[in-house]
This record gives structure tokens, C-alpha cells and sequence, in this order.
């Protein structure tokens, strides 16, 4: 892959571009497997993603003029708060591509003011940009204020004309000058959910919910993760750090039967996986709104979720895989939450850290589903839970060019 921004030394973004992209996945895979025990089972063949074209979202930083927008990142060299224009960067998806040049012209006519770092004067402060694979788009426009939400709306007809793609238009507010891409609030003009089809599941996606940059290996992660799930076949499974919901309703739509809830600290990405869930008839599974860290069973929202389901359904969810329902469990001490049979958990490049990891370690999970894309963290996470042995993993190239990756993991309890 030629890259002209790489060639001109303004962006370093993909630091391994020059490596021929066999050495990209030899190096990552020596990486992984220098950090982590080696898998009873071994690894699987990596997972291979195309060079460009792969970014469903762009994360843009706006500078320049009004006149004259700039549509990339901070400059490497140069003032503070100068921009380096990077709007045909090739990682992105073609209609990502079309949509800022569009985009660039919408800057100008609507009047809006790039934010100016060093002065902290101007609004528009980034443009973030989602597409599917159907080329339909959502637009966030990230201001300091709503000083430009009248123009904005003044000019939107014009821009869902030129964009006909165009599912979502919102505005997110970040008042505070801080290194953020976005802020807490969202104002919605257009729409409500971006369709991000994934194989045959259709997932909404709401703005403020994370979603995985990399639609063709994210789809290849769920595929995987439902196909061990499914050789568990368990009665229940949580997804932990669920976002939009890719791995529990991969999971609950490939094993017929299974007791699914997602935990989530988003609640957008709740709602969105909710309102995925309903469109596709999937009433087991459920989604909630919490902090998959917290693991006291006393009052927490997951200890009372295990309780409740094992109380007044007797269900799967409750269950433990020797059938006995988990509330009454109390030979694994007061302070253990009840746990289904099989957890997924897939957080940020922090980890999961050493509250999570214990109560995996001491829980009755007979297996847990580990997606990480630091192997740093994940190998931090593995040895906090001897109890479980590391039987498979599978190197997921979700971002290519560069040295990170995602790592898939399947641990199972040892014999007791
Ligand atoms: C790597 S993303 C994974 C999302 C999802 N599994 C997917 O495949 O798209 C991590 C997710 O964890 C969420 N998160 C971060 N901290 C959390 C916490 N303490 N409890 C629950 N979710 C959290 C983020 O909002 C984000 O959606």
C-alpha cells in the first residue's frame, strides 16, 4: 500500500506500512505469543484484513479557515493547534472519503469557525464520520457550544441532497478545551440509529456507542466467538463491556436457547443493542446498563440480575453448568455474584483488571471468551486467573499497519 501522508512524513499514524504485510502478521503474532502462555490447543490461523479501505469511521480534527477548512490531525511538526489536511487518508472507506469533501464544502457554507487550539477561539472542534457497508453515513459535528446549530440546521437539506447516505446528523457539545474527541452531550438532528450490517445480523449503532473500526474483521471475531460459544453450548452467557451488543447477539442468535445479558457502562450502546435485539425477535437476550468491574453480589446490579433470574424464572441464566441455581450458591462465599455459565469479556486497552479478574477466578463461568486488543493487559488479566487455562487464541487483524491487533481467547476452568 502507497501512502502519500506516510511518504511526506506528516503522518506516522502507520508506523509499519513499509513491512510487507506477512511481516505485519508474523510480527504481531510473535508479539502475542512472546506475552501470553501458549494455548493448549495452539493458535488458529491469524485473520487477515485488507490494507486500505477498512476504516468504517473517521476521527477528524478540523483546523484551518472557514474559507479554507483543514480535515485531518494535530500537525506533528509546526504551532500549536495547526492541522495537517489528511481527508483522503486510504484507510478510510471510500464513502468516508466522499462524505469529507463534502463535508469540507458544508465547513464554508454554513459558516462554521474551526476551533483554534492555541487561541481557544472558533466552534467546530472535530468531524466524526461512521459508514456501513452500504455507504450509508452518520455525522457527528463536535462544537464547543450551539453557537452554530441555527446554520447548521439552515443548510442541512443541502447536505442530506448531496449526501443521500446520510442516516444520521448530530451535534455533541465539548465545551472544555481538553485533548477529547467528543463531550457528553448530543443533540440529534437526523435520524436516530446507523444499520452497521455484520455478517446477517443488523446492529444499530447510536452516537456515543463504541463500535469496532474494522467491520470485516469484526464480523470475522463474532463468527469465531458464537462458534466456540456454540461448541460450549451453555445455558448463559454475559457479555461484559458489551457496546452495541456484536458478541451476545452473535451468541444468542447461533445457540437457540441461551439465557444472554449484556453489560455495558454506555447507555447509548444499551439502547442500541436493545433496539438490535427486538428488531431480530431475540427475547433472550437483555441488555443493561452498568460497570462490569463492579463484582460485589451484595446489591449490584449484577448480583442482582443472576438472583433474580434464578428466583422467579429458574431459567438458564441462573443456573450454574451443573444445573443448580446460582442465588443459592453460597458455599462460594457471600461475596460471590452469581455467574452464568460462560462470560464474554472484550473491555479497552486497559484490561479488565484485577476486581474482574478475580471474580472470574473464583466465579463457577466454566469458560470465558477473552477479546482483547492490547496482549499486554490481556496477559497482565490471564495470570490473575490461574484457575483458567488458555486452551485456544487467534490473532484478529483489526488494524492493519500498525502493531496493534485483536486477540481472541477461549479459557476453560481446570479440573477442580
Ligand atoms: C473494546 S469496546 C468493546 C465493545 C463491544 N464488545 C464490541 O465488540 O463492539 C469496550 C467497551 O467497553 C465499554 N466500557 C468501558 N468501561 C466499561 C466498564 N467499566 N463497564 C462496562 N463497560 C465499559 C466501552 O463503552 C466500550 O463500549
Amino acid at each position: 500500500m502507497r501512502c502519500d501522508y506516510f511518504e511526506r512524513d506528516v503522518c506516522r499514524s502507520c508506523s509499519w506500512l513499509p513491512l510487507s504485510y506477512d511481516d505485519q502478521l508474523d510480527d504481531k503474532l510473535a508479539a502475542a505469543r512472546a506475552l501470553l502462555p501458549e494455548p493448549r490447543e495452539g493458535w488458529l490461523a491469524p485473520v487477515r484484513s485488507p490494507r486500505e479501505r477498512f476504516r468504517n469511521k473517521a476521527k477528524v480534527s478540523v483546523g484551518g479557515t472557514v474559507d479554507a477548512p483543514l480535515l485531518g490531525i494535530p500537525s506533528l511538526a509546526g504551532p500549536v493547534g495547526a492541522v495537517t489536511d489528511l481527508a483522503a487518508c486510504p484507510l478510510h472507506v471510500e464513502p468516508i472519503e466522499a462524505a469529507l469533501g463534502t463535508l469540507r464544502s458544508f465547513v464554508t457554507r454554513a459558516t462554521l469557525v474551526p476551533y483554534d487550539v492555541a487561541t481557544r477561539r472558533g466552534e467546530l472542534k472535530h468531524l466524526l464520520v461512521t459508514a456501513n457497508p452500504r455507504g450509508e453515513l452518520m455525522v457527528r459535528f463536535v462544537l464547543r457550544s450551539r453557537e452554530a446549530e441555527t446554520r447548521i440546521r439552515k443548510h442541512l437539506p443541502d447536505l442530506l441532497a448531496e449526501l443521500p447516505g446520510l442516516r444520521v446528523v448530530s451535534l455533541n457539545l465539548l465545551p472544555e478545551h481538553a485533548a477529547l474527541t467528543e463531550g457528553a452531550q448530543e443533540i440529534v438532528l437526523v435520524g436516530d440509529t446507523l444499520t452497521m450490517p455484520v455478517d446477517d445480523l443488523d446492529l444499530h449503532l447510536r452516537p456515543r456507542s463504541f463500535f469496532q473500526t474494522n467491520t470485516g474483521v469484526a464480523a470475522a471475531l463474532y463468527r469465531r466467538a458464537a462458534a466456540w460459544v456454540g461448541e460450549l453450548a451453555p445455558h448463559s452467557l454475559w457479555d461484559l463491556y458489551c457496546g452495541v451488543g456484536g458478541f451476545a447477539l452473535s451468541a444468542a442468535r447461533a445457540v437457540p436457547g441461551l439465557d444472554v445479558l449484556g453489560v455495558e457502562i454506555s447507555d447509548e450502546a444499551i439502547a442500541s443493542a436493545r433496539r438490535s435485539a427486538a428488531d431480530l425477535g431475540l427475547d433472550n437476550a437483555r441488555f443493561e446498563v452498568g460497570d462490569a468491574t463492579t463484582v460485589d453480589g451484595s446489591g449490584t446490579r449484577r448480583g442482582e440480575v443472576g438472583r433474580g433470574e434464578a428466583d422467579t424464572t429458574g431459567g438458564a441464566a441462573g443456573r450454574t453448568t451443573s444445573g443448580a441455581p446460582a442465588g443459592d450458591a453460597d458455599s462460594s462465599g457471600p461475596d460471590v455474584a452469581p455467574t452464568p455459565d460462560v462470560v464474554v469479556v472484550n473491555p479497552p486497552r486497559r484490561g479488565i483488571g484485577p476486581d474482574l479478574a478475580a471474580w472470574l477466578e473464583r466465579g463457577r463461568a466454566e469458560a470465558v471468551l477473552y477479546s482483547s486488543c492490547n496482549p499486554t493487559t490481556l496477559a497482565r488479566d490471564l495470570a490473575a486467573m490461574p484457575s483458567l487455562r488458555l486452551e485456544r487464541a487467534q490473532l484478529l487483524d483489526m488494524f492493519p499497519n500498525t502493531p496493534h491487533s485483536e486477540v481472541l481467547t477461549l479459557l476453560r476452568r481446570r479440573e477442580r
